[in-house]
């Protein structure tokens, strides 16, 4: 009995809802903490595809509570064509099995157009987001003028509240050479936001319940810790804090009750967008990575840059986040090298670097220091115990637990939910 917080190590995409939805299994509350739709969650179940954002990867099983909480930005109508979606797929979604923290900060048109107009205006600088408005949502939320779920039910303020966030936005709009936007048109998508207070609640109460009737709570992490917007590739990361600590805040519960940090960790590293990322290989080796492991963004369709495994990252990752375990995904698309590589340190200006500097320029500038390891030629794909795996495939897992810090607690081999293996149950503490 316990609770798992499941966080990206690197920069996002590590298969972060596949080990949910497995691990879903045994929880009966799953919580998203931060972020919003800029996440890409993908499950594959009996051949079945889901493609989530919103809503937590445990929601495809039946009689789990689904819960929105207040660290994530919510944009009401991707919640509610993604609700539609998955109905489509068979997923029954009620009130009863879904529950949004009626604290949770609205995206509204505003946020996603300033998001597109700053983008499009950096021009080099870009950092290549996903266009849904993430950053200036939580910017509105930390400038003590957004406006929140809640508030649609205190009709009398929203006009007001409106108007200062459009004092705000307005000017910026001016700034950036796009009209203004009337009160009007937000009220109207404030309107069309109401449905969701069909699923408002108080998520903090409901997670407090499940701690003291014994019920596992698991929560969800979106990006990874290189976005983290305090420990990533600053300022080319996501705009909310991605670690494992967040998850108390983000959800309403205290850090006690967070048990295990479980860290996803793809096999070797991909990051979407731009910014600094060392271990990269803009070559045949990269290319091969991609077409294996099919590295499409799941947001935004673009195509993800591949490279090596970056063992100083991850074991930085490991300490921000205090993550206590690994869930390694992605064996199977490194099949078939003769050999592979391992980022085991860094060197710039002729020192050797244990750890990436925290000044972008310096991110940009370090030059990794690789091992070389053999690689295998059988096939991992859709393993499901250890005695199915090559000896040097074995041989690499034992390596990248040594050189991060990090126990494997489970291994993944494709992206069915079935082929995965359980090493050291998350949940047992
Ligand atoms: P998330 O954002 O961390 O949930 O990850 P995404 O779903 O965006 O990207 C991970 C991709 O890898 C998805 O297409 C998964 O279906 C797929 N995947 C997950 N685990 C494995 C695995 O072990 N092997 C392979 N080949 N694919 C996997
Ligand atoms: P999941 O949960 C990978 C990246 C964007 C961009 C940066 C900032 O699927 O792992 P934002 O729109 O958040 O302001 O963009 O962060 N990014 C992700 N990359 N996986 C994600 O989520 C991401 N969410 C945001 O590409 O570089
Ligand atoms: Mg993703």
């Amino acid at each position: 009995m316990g609770s798992v917080v499941v966080v990206g190590s690197q920069w996002g995409d590590e298969g972060k809802g596949k080990i949910v939805d497995w691990l879903s299994e045994r929880a009966e509350v799953i919580v998203r903490f931060q972020g919003g739709h800029n996440a890409g969650h993908t499950l594959v179940i009996d051949g079945v595809t889901y493609k989530l954002s919103l809503l937590p990867s445990g929601v495809v099983r039946p009689n789990k509570v689904s819960v929105i909480g207040n660290g994530v930005v919510l944009d009401p109508q991707a919640l509610l064509s993604e609700i539609e979606t998955v109905r489509a797929k068979g997923v029954e979604i009620s009130p009863k099995t879904l529950k949004v923290a009626e604290n949770v900060p609205l995206i509204l048109s505003v946020h996603r157009e300033l998001d597109q107009l700053r983008e499009a205006a950096s021009g080099a600088g870009a950092i290549g987001t996903t266009g849904r408005g993430i950053g200036p949502a939580y910017e509105d939320k930390v400038g003590r003028r957004a406006i929140r779920l809640s508030d649609l039910l205190d009709e009398a303020s929203l006009a007001l509240r409106i108007e200062r966030l459009l004092a705000h936005h307005n000017a910026l709009r001016v700034g950036f050479g796009a009209e203004p936007i009337a009160a009007a048109t937000i009220a109207e998508e404030l309107e069309a936001a109401r449905p969701i207070l069909a699923y408002a609640d108080a998520t903090y109460r409901i997670l407090r319940e499940a701690r003291r009737e014994g019920r596992n709570i698991l929560f969800e992490g979106a990006q990874g810790s290189m976005l983290d917007i305090d420990h990533g590739t600053y300022p080319f990361v996501t705009s909310s804090n991605t670690v494992g600590g967040q998850a108390a805040a983000g959800s309403g519960v205290g850090p006690s009750s967070l048990g295990r940090i479980l860290g996803i960790t793809k096999a070797y590293t991909t990051r979407v967008g731009n910014g600094p990322f060392p271990t990269e290989q803009a070559n045949a080796i990269g290319e091969r990575m991609g077409e294996r492991g099919a590295e499409f963004g799941t947001v935004t369709g673009r195509k993800r840059r591949c490279g090596w495994f970056d063992a100083v990252m991850v074991r930085q990752a490991v300490e921000t986040g205090g993550i206590d375990g690994l869930a390694l995904t992605k064996l199977d698309v490194l099949d078939g090298f003769d050999e592979l590589k391992i980022c085991v340190a860094y060197r710039l200006n002729g020192e050797t670097l244990d750890r990436l500097p925290a000044d972008g320029a310096s991110q940009m500038n370090v030059e990794p220091v690789y091992e070389t390891v053999s690689g295998w030629k059988r096939s991992t794909r859709g393993a499901r115990s250890w005695g199915e795996l090559p000896a040097e495939a074995v041989k690499y897992v034992r390596h990248v637990e040594e050189l991060v810090g990090a126990p494997v607690a489970m291994l993944s081999t494709s992206p069915e939910r079935i082929d995965t293996i359980l090493v050291d149950d998350p949940f047992r503490i």
